[in-house]
């Protein structure tokens, strides 16, 4: 079938990911180009080094002293929901990008991974630390509920109603003030609006600021503070990978593997640091707000009151299927989206067509990152894959030169088989003994 990444068509899609990793960085580009996911321009801006003033920076943040430069690499051989996509991920760990473009390629040879999303509203809050009665609060808010809504719609949300967002309901929630506190209840009132393809964070604060004069008034109740919420649970995004007639002994460690994560949150932790790293980088690369998105994805993990993985292993019959909900809030218009050209590239990379589906991609790496760390995990290890990765730094950092590296790193690939493990000590040392024979076998030649 005659695919593409993005626009250009005409190649077949196992030719576009093909031996990529093998690629030198000027062919990368090329094969980029060939697949429509980069234009002449875009990779300009790599080859001249990227942001060139800390102008940008400015508009950004306060006292500026520059960039952080993070890595910025492509995950190959994902295919989501029938389509191709490069996966732009901005990460500084290594094996992270190897690991996931690897899984996605068994996925794609013996599976499927398919996405969706459910629910568009984001959440605002407006809290009453002390309300009076809150009985009486919520008739009163509720008497209003319409009224506010076309209020803020119309004061504030104007923008998003043209886009075909905008705010669409008010609810009130009773919440526990805690025995400490004194008992009684706090009010708050969740104000839900579809931002469309903005993460929706500006949008819901200013809306919820603006409800806090009305609120006062008609309720005679004192709003403490408006803020967004980032457990979007209004707003969940959901991935599936289905692996056809799975090895059933990897199945079964997979299955065993996942449940450790569900019923220990010591293992939680871990397996959902994997999950992030598919899904982290890619934050990062579009310009999205990693820092809540973890948020909303940590207090979802604990939404039953014991803190579980994200993401569920089972056999259905022969195949092993996996599946990842949680919100993942993000934006694709707006903000440092819109202004970071390098943010800007890496949208034209995943070519995604709404803030919603960049999220079901977010999901699906995600999910694949977490398939590819269990394998691992239940099979060989993570020092293989993880480490083997790393003899080639190691071996910089020892100080190899380039005719010297081939050589370590086979000396280390040959320690880490052995010891099963690997440190730059280890490099250090490899690289004295390669020279002190050099240097025998030269004066030997004398
Ligand atoms: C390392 O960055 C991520 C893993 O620890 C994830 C996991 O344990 O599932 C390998």
């Amino acid at each position: 079938m005659a695919t593409s990444v993005n626009k250009v068509v005409e190649v077949e899609v196992g030719d576009l990911f093909k031996g990529f990793s093998k690629l030198s960085r000027e062919e990368r580009f090329e094969r980029l180009m060939e697949m429509g996911a980069l234009e002449k321009d875009d990779v300009q801006f790599f080859r001249s080094g990227g942001i060139k003033t800390p102008d940008l920076a400015e508009k950004f943040i306060e006292n500026v002293l520059g960039y952080f430069q993070l890595p910025l690499g492509v995950a190959t051989n994902f295919r989501v929901d029938g389509r191709d996509f490069v996966i732009p991920m901005a990460v500084e760990e290594t094996s992270i990008i190897a690991a996931a473009s690897k899984t996605a390629k068994w996925v794609r040879e013996v599976g499927e991974i398919s996405t969706e999303s459910v629910g568009n509203l984001v959440i605002g809050q407006i809290q009453i630390a002390k309300v009076k009665s809150y009985n009486a609060f919520v008739e009163a808010v509720l008497a209003k509920r319409t009224e506010w809504i076309e209020l803020a719609n119309r004061d504030v949300a104007h923008g998003l109603v043209a886009r075909g967002g905008g705010v669409r309901d008010i609810q009130v929630r009773e919440v526990p003030r805690g025995e400490e506190a004194g008992g009684g209840s706090m009010a708050v009132i969740h104000v839900l609006a579809d931002p469309c393809d903005a993460m929706g964070a500006n949008i819901i604060n200013q809306v919820c600021e603006y409800l806090k004069g009305p609120v006062e008034r008609e309720t005679g109740e004192t709003v403490t503070m408006c803020i967004l919420s980032n457990l979007v649970d209004t707003k969940l995004t959901r991935a599936k990978v289905v692996i056809r007639d799975v090895e059933p002994e990897l199945g079964r460690k997979i299955e065993e593997a996942s449940l450790f994560a569900c019923q220990d949150p010591y293992r939680a932790a871990t397996n959902n640091k994997g999950v992030l790293n598919g899904i982290d980088p890619i934050l990062i690369a579009t310009g999205n707000d990693w820092r809540a998105v973890e948020a909303g994805i940590h207090a979802y993990a604990s939404r039953d009151g014991q803190y579980r993985s994200i993401t569920r292993w089972k056999m259905e019959g022969k195949n092993l299927v996996g599946v990842f909900e949680a919100p993942i809030v993000v934006g694709t218009v707006g903000g440092v989206t819109k202004l970071h050209p390098t943010a800007q590239i890496c949208l034209k990379i995943l070519d995604v067509d709404s803030a919603a589906h960049l999220s079901r991609i977010c999901a699906a790496v995600g999910l694949v990152q977490n398939l590819g760390a269990l394998k691992a995990l239940t099979t060989v290890g993570i020092i293989e894959g993880h480490m083997k990765l790393h003899i080639k730094n190691l071996t910089l950092g020892a100080g190899a030169l380039e005719k010297e590296a081939p050589l370590v790193q086979k000396r280390l690939e040959e320690i880490l088989l052995l010891t099963k493990r690997i440190s730059l000590n280890n490099a250090v040392e490899v690289l004295r003994e390669i020279r002190a024979a050099a240097g025998v076998s030269a004066q030997g030649n004398l």
